[in-house]
């Protein structure tokens, strides 16, 4: 029997860290890895799927490719980690252009709930272990000065889970979903971070000294972290997780 893994933004950061865990940890595993380019690594029991997560109507022919490769009797768990992330724009909403704001909500908020919608849809009669996981942001419920986008999209993406939580709660074979906060991952994220204009991000030195104290998480730890986390019994269907409570 399988276990099933359909994990977006798998190219780099948290994303690449949850992909080589979950293919290598178990060989029972099979990795769906959604990303915009198609992975140079070999890596057993990962597959890997292009898709550029703006273009959302091609969602839905993305997951049916997915489930066409999975025989859906052989499985005991399927699990769908909505973890790709876009930050920009940093700035001033009043300075950001449309196709940024877009970019930003279609990615982090508009992916996340069709993506959802359609894996529960595909496995909602299946009575196995069927588990939502996004990956949200401490930022969803504390205000950035020039992450406007980003912070609304998160805290959308908090809202969304709260409320499919309590759908789920109500359905014969239910799906688990919670959001989790990550915290601070030493990934690309923070170097763009880093790199931002004071003027665009005014709290950009506390994310420098952040980095010169050492005091980034590493996406392996992380995606440990969040995968223990995920297999306890602990999990409260629509809850929202913060790795700070959990180290
Ligand atoms: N890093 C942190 O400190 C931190 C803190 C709180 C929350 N988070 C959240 O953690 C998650 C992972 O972040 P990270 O730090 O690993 O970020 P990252 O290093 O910037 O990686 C982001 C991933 O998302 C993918 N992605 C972005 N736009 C995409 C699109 N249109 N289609 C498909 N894939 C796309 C990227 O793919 P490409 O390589 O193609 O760009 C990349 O694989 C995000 O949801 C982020 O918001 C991170």
């Amino acid at each position: 029997m399988k276990n099933i893994y359909i994990v977006t933004g798998t190219s780099r950061g948290l994303g690449h860290a949850l992909m080589k865990e979950l293919s290598e940890a178990h060989k029972g595993n099979q990795v769906f890895c959604i990303q915009r380019e198609m992975g140079k690594e070999t890596i057993k029991n990962a597959i890997y799927v292009k898709c550029d997560l703006s273009l959302i109507n091609e969602l839905p022919n993305v997951m049916d490719s997915i489930f066409n490769e999975i025989d859906l009797q052989k499985v005991q768990s399927i699990t769908l980690i909505n973890n790709a992330g876009v930050l920009s724009p940093i700035k001033p909403i009043h300075d950001s252009s449309i196709a940024e704001i877009s970019n930003n909500i279609d990615v982090n908020l508009k992916a996340v709930i069709i993506l959802t919608s359609i894996f529960i849809q595909k496995t909602q009669e299946l009575d196995i272990n069927k588990m939502v996981i996004n990956i949200s942001s401490g930022a969803a419920v504390k205000p950035y000065d020039g992450w406007s986008v980003y912070c609304a999209a998160k805290a959308g993406v908090d809202l969304f889970t709260r409320s499919v939580g309590l759908e789920q709660s109500r359905q014969k074979f239910p799906t688990t979903i919670f959001s989790f906060y990550p915290g601070v991952i030493n990934t690309g994220m923070q170097k763009l971070i880093r790199e931002s204009d004071k003027d665009d991000f005014p709290t950009v030195q506390k994310f420098v000294d952040y980095k010169e104290n050492g005091d980034l998480l590493s996406a392996e730890f992380v995606a440990k972290t969040l995968l223990n986390h995920a297999s306890s019994n602990d999990i409260e269907n629509g809850e929202i997780y913060n790795i700070r409570n959990m180290i």
